[in-house]
């Protein structure tokens, strides 16, 4: 059945249930707590299939009334009396909540039953329920992943089967810089639906950086109008002598903001906003300069950075600054509400590569760090990240950081215990965090950056970083294994970071994340075999049939045998590093 990630565990079906004809007739029963799921199967398999799949409870009683509306039937190749199961009806696909599942697993857990006339899939929650049916699609075959039907009228089946799922970790995700290079709104929204396509829940959005601010926030509007485009862009790496010399810019307003929190949801997935502070914060400097180091240069002079690495230009640490990203978190607090996902509270807050030469040199910062006694620089940085953990916990929040939020003296920094670390310099600062009794994401940059090139070819396009195959990835392992089963308990998950710098389109965000987060969501979702290792040859074979579902979704991904002509950017430098070892 080609399943990606794949599940649990697969029994076949009884031995007389035959396949599940989906036609014309088809009805969907959804119990409540369902309803968003049917809604999901209408308009999203309902497009591909062509098949109407009304309410049980509105088209009559399961499946009778759909009879004669039946679309795929008028030209006489849908199903008659011939179909399978109660004669004169057509098959159910029947939705529900199943509090054994929840108990035995998790609230994403599911069973899906498919034989016969029906196809039954009970869930531990919505969100299991909504697993169930990516599945569901899954087993319709690739053309099910298209957008309106190739054949119309043609018969849909679901295998006979029974399958139990639930994933290994809590937080799947996938972290998109779209400062460095901006994704338009509807590009977020795909991602979005392959993200639920791979059963990933999480969508870490990294909306600001040094190269554009990418939020609309209504009480500080220079945040856009000036930080939200830069006049020209580095081609390349930032050793590359070349720039693409046209203006490069965009910005969500705060309802493209609503609208993707709302989209994600609806596909169970939890968006977690990054703002990035104190570092990487140019583009906030270039709109509002008093938020930089004054004493120290001219911020008036700063532009929106048009090159990569990591620039000297941070944030002042004065109260000034304190209070307008105060501002900023309200809003951002508006736009993205608790809800019933347990992630709903957490706000990222960035904290990585914050150079601190400025601050050495700031007689300002020098008399900060001496008003609060304060050691060092790195104790200075720690101190206006606390402020912003305090002042998240205070409205019922979570802050989450990359790992240097846990620099600055003490073994958990002063952080609040809800405050969580995504761990991107390898696996250190997710075992220090989750020793010291934080949560932690694994992300660690060697295993999971998918910016990084996926083969050692002359012809991958603008290589960045180390050589991080589909089977790297596929063998991905978020827990290191000197934590205690205690401590790893405290690994949420993981996720996978994109950073942008050498992606300036759709197209090249696709190469970099595709097939890799395939092999990611398998890493995540799926349990780790014991005591063998994971089967790459198995996971391949399944490659085949889902690179079919990528192709019938339209993503652009790496193909197994390298770049297509058009994939290549001969002649643009990127930054390999070569024979770097893992975990340097
Ligand atoms: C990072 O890659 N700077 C978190």
């Amino acid at each position: 059945m080609d399943l990606i990630p794949n599940p649990r565990r697969t029994d076949p079906a009884p031995p007389k249930a035959g396949p599940v004809r989906l036609d014309g007739r088809t009805v969907i029963e959804a119990a409540p707590g369902t309803e968003g799921v049917a809604r999901w199967l209408r308009t999203t398999v309902g497009a591909a299939t062509g098949l109407p799949l009304p309410d049980a409870a509105v088209s009559g009683h399961g499946g009778s009334g759909a009879q004669d509306s039946g679309t795929q039937d008028s030209d006489g190749s849908g199903s008659g009396s011939d179909a399978p199961g109660r004669s004169g009806r057509g098959s159910r696909i029947l939705l529900g909540i199943g509090p054994d599942i929840a108990r035995e697993s998790s609230p994403e857990g599911y069973r899906l039953t498919a034989g016969t006339d029906t196809v039954r899939i009970d869930g531990g929650g919505p969100a299991g329920v909504f697993w169930g049916a990516q599945t569901l699609r899954q087993l319709l075959g690739p053309d099910a992943f298209r957008a309106a039907p190739v054949v119309p009228g043609r018969a849909w089946t679901v295998p006979p089967t029974v399958i139990e799922d639930a994933p290994r970790f809590a937080w799947r995700g996938l972290m998109l810089d779209v400062s460095r290079h901006f994704m338009p709104k509807d590009g977020v929204l795909r991602v979005l639906d392959l993200l639920a396509a791979h059963k990933l829940n999480v969508f870490h959005f990294h909306l600001t950086d040094d190269q554009g601010w990418r939020v609309e926030i209504k009480r500080y509007p220079r945040l856009t109008e000036v930080g939200a485009w830069r006049s020209r862009t580095k081609w390349g790496h930032r050793a590359s002598e070349l720039w693409d010399e046209k203006p490069h810019g965009g910005y969500y307003t705060q309802d493209d903001i609503r609208e993707i929190v709302a989209y994600a949801a609806e596909r169970h997935i939890t968006v977690v906003p990054e703002i990035d502070i104190p570092g990487h914060s140019q583009a906030a400097i270039a709109a509002y300069p008093e938020l930089g180091n004054t004493d120290v240069i001219d911020t008036t002079s700063l532009a929106v950075w048009d090159t990569w690495g990591i620039t000297a230009n941070v944030l002042a640490p004065t109260d000034n600054t304190l209070r307008f990203y105060e501002g900023v978190f309200e809003e951002l607090l508006e736009l993205f509400p608790l809800s019933s996902s347990p992630f709903s509270p957490f706000v990222h807050i960035g904290g990585d590569e914050c150079l601190k030469d400025q601050w050495r040199s700031s007689p300002a910062a020098q008399a900060r760090m001496r008003e609060l006694d304060l050691a060092d620089e790195d104790r200075l940085q720690s101190w206006i990240v606390r402020h912003f953990d305090r002042w998240l916990a205070d409205r019922g929040r979570r802050l989450i950081g990359w790992d240097e939020i846990l620099e600055g003296g003490t073994t958990d920094a002063g952080l609040t215990p809800g405050a969580a670390v995504s761990s991107w310099r390898g696996y250190a600062g997710g075992i220090a965090a989750a020793r010291a009794g934080h949560d932690v994401v694994m992300c660690p940059e060697q295993q999971v950056y998918l910016d990084h090139r996926q083969a050692a070819g002359e012809d991958e396009p603008m290589p960045i970083g180390y050589v991080r195959t589909l089977e790297d990835v596929y063998r991905f392992e978020p827990v290191p294994p000197e934590l205690t089963a205690a401590e790893a308990a405290r690994v949420l998950g993981a996720q996978a970071n994109v950073w942008t710098e050498v992606m300036q389109d759709r197209s090249r965000v696709d190469y970099q994340v595709f097939p890799r987060l395939a092999a990611f969501a398998e890493a995540v979702w799926s349990p780790l075999p014991a005591p063998v290792e994971r089967d790459y040859a198995d996971f391949e074979r399944r490659m085949a049939g889902h690179y079919r579902r990528l192709d019938a979704l339209g993503v652009e991904y790496r193909p197994p045998g390298g770049p297509l002509p058009w994939q290549r950017r001969p002649g643009v430098l990127g930054r390999p590093i070569e024979g770097a070892p893992p975990n340097v």
